[in-house]
């Protein structure tokens, strides 16, 4: 599929998105939404594909927000409209039966920081910039920019990034447990690819449980949430990748995952 704005790399197991507006730093126009729902779609149909990987194109930004030269025309309606998209889209991103890993090249500010927090695993180089500037245009986050955050770092330091719009380095993102781990730039994507192949050999239906239970089980109250995980737990025995894992273990082999 030819897309303006994206490239969908299908290597094997692994999906890798490419988003490609290195003249606008990468920043997600109407266009670029329309292709990410396509190129989504494609990947959570496709039973080949494992693992997907989320970075940018060129040194300077994974992405730098929502097109802001859209934002001038943009009616009240219209604005509702674009955010309720690009929440369905995030939420999409979310809740793909596979791990989606973030690789942050460069900076993720706005739509980029609430795409990367969609991701359930980040990966960022030492250069990566991170914050949530859309108080310094008159308005604020909108596709899950003081949800998704304040549920990652707290309520605090949220209102901080978001009330500032403060741009912040990296290893400061690391350290409000942001990112998941800060590499060199150069060694950013040879990082994800061994996270991915790690990923790429683990019981599909299990990996599905597990952001399930994870996803579905964080906002219920503790007793739910513990019925919800056995449930979930009791579900992966009826697999055959079940079969498949405690045989190889009895058998000191490695197992072969399908899914099934
Ligand atoms: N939307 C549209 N275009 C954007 C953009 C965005 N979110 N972010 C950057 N660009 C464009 C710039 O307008 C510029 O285009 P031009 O070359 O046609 O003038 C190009 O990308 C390069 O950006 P530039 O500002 O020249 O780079 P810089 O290194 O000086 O600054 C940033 C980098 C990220 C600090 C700065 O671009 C910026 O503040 N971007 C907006 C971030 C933002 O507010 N995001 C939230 C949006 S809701």
């Amino acid at each position: 599929m030819g897309f303006q704005t994206l490239e969908l790399r299908i290597e094997g197991s692994l999906a890798i998105i490419l988003l490609n507006r290195p003249k606008a730093l990468n920043a997600i126009n109407l266009t670029m939404v329309g292709e990410l729902e396509q190129a989504v779609g494609q990947i959570r149909d496709d039973p080949g594909v494992r693992v997907v990987v989320i970075t940018g194109v060129g040194d300077k930004a994974f992405a730098a927000g929502a097109d802001i030269t859209e934002f001038k025309a943009m009616s009240p309606i219209d604005a509702w409209i674009f955010v309720q998209r690009l929440q369905r889209l995030f939420l999409e991103i979310e809740r793909l039966p596979k791990p989606v890993i973030a690789a942050v090249n460069g900076y993720a500010l706005g739509g980029g920081c609430e795409l990367m927090m969609a991701c359930d695993i980040v990966y960022a180089s030492d250069a990566a910039r991170i914050g949530q500037p859309e108080i310094n245009l008159g308005i604020i986050p909108g596709g899950g920019g003081t949800q998704r955050l304040a549920r990652l770092i707290g309520k605090q330091r949220a209102k901080e990034l978001v009330l500032t719009g403060e741009i912040i380095g990296a290893r400061e993102a690391w350290s409000l447990g942001l990112l998941n781990k800060v590499v060199p730039a150069d060694q950013l994507m040879v990082e994800v690819r061994k996270l991915a192949d790690k990923l790429t050999i683990k019981a599909p239906l299990a990996v599905k449980a597990v952001k399930e239970a994870i996803e579905d089980g964080y906002d219920m109250a503790l007793e739910r949430a513990l019925a919800y995980e056995g449930k979930l737990f009791a579900l992966c025995f009826a697999t055959e990748d079940r079969t498949e894992g405690v045989n190889a273990f009895l058998e000191k082999r490695p197992p072969t995952f399908e899914g099934k």
